[in-house]
């Protein structure tokens, strides 16, 4: 069936991998309200989507995401408080709630200017790769807001605080490169590798057990804020629950073919999946 067409939006796959793009381009990706209705509907289509298996976060043309749109978000919902609260809530719903609780791996692929509020959904999907070529940039000094939403949590959670600290009170832009030694991103490459990069990552879950795979990012994004007591407990029941949603029974099959066939060596690569 031929993927739902939106204004704001768009979707194209390789195989098993989902690129869904930010596409508006000539206002550099801006996030309007309608593209926040937009990636809303896409996002839950997608997560129920059988052929999905790993979703990529792209942005057509020179831009990745220029931020929220500070003319369609910012002033013209600005007398407006319930359109505003919608929008925000939209907004917040599909960059953190959605990204984050994604049952399958999501990439980030950073092609070019990544501003403002875009280091929300950047933060929320599992790994990011940029193009050595792309601009980073906590802009809301510049003109006089907050890194608003949780732009600033966000920041926190990923970054070292001395680092957060600068780049959000100077506003100073920086690349793919840098991002990757301050630990915003997995790894940057020449733009002209972008694609294959992410595909390369891409390809290396999809050789995976997915339970396993997605009840692991889910348990690392939820210790990280917990007490280790609580990250004990939590992880033995997380453990438990990963059990029984894994119908390929890895562990045994791990087992089997790690003790009795000697046919693996776990530390070295996955175990050779049930067809
Ligand atoms: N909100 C609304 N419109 C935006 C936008 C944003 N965040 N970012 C870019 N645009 C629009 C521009 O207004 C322009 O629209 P126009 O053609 O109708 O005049 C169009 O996109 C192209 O932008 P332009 O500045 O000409 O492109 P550029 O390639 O020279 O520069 C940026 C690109 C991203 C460096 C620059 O547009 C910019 O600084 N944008 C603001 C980024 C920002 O501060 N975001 C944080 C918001 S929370």
């Amino acid at each position: 069936m031929a993927d739902k067409t939106y204004e704001n939006v768009v979707i194209e796959r390789e195989g098993e991998v989902t690129f869904l793009y930010l596409n508006r381009p000539e206002k550099r990706n801006a996030m309007s309200p309608g593209l926040h209705y937009d990636m809303q509907d896409a996002l839950l289509n997608l997560e129920y989507d059988a052929q999905t298996k790993v979703l990529v976060l792209g942005g057509k043309g020179e831009a990745w995401c220029a931020g929220q749109d500070i003319k369609t978000y910012f002033r013209e919902q600005g007398n407006d408080p319930v359109a505003r609260r919608k929008t925000n809530n939209t907004s917040h719903n599909w960059r953190h709630e959605l990204l984050t609780h994604f049952s399958k791996p999501t990439i980030a692929m950073v092609q070019g200017y990544c501003f403002g509020g875009a280091f929300t959904q950047l933060s929320s999907c599992d790994f990011a790769i940029a193009a050595d070529e792309a601009i980073f940039g906590l802009s809301e000094v510049n003109w006089g807001i907050l890194p608003g939403g949780i732009v600033s949590w966000n920041l926190t959670d990923m970054l070292l605080p001395r680092h957060a600290m600068y780049y959000a009170a100077t506003g100073e832009p920086f690349t793919g490169k840098r991002a990757v030694e301050i630990g915003l991103v997995n790894e940057s490459v020449p733009r002209a590798e972008l694609k294959a990069k992410t595909m390369e990552l891409a390809g290396k879950l999809l050789k995976l057990n997915p339970s396993v795979v997605r009840y692991t990012k889910e348990a690392i994004r939820a210790v990280r804020h917990m007490g280790h007591e609580e990250a004990r407990d939590y992880l033995a029941v997380k453990q438990d629950a990963m059990h029984k949603a894994d119908k390929e029974i890895g562990e045994k099959v791990g087992m089997k073919e790690c003790l009795d066939a000697k046919s693996y060596r776990p530390g070295l690569g996955p175990y050779k999946r049930p067809t």
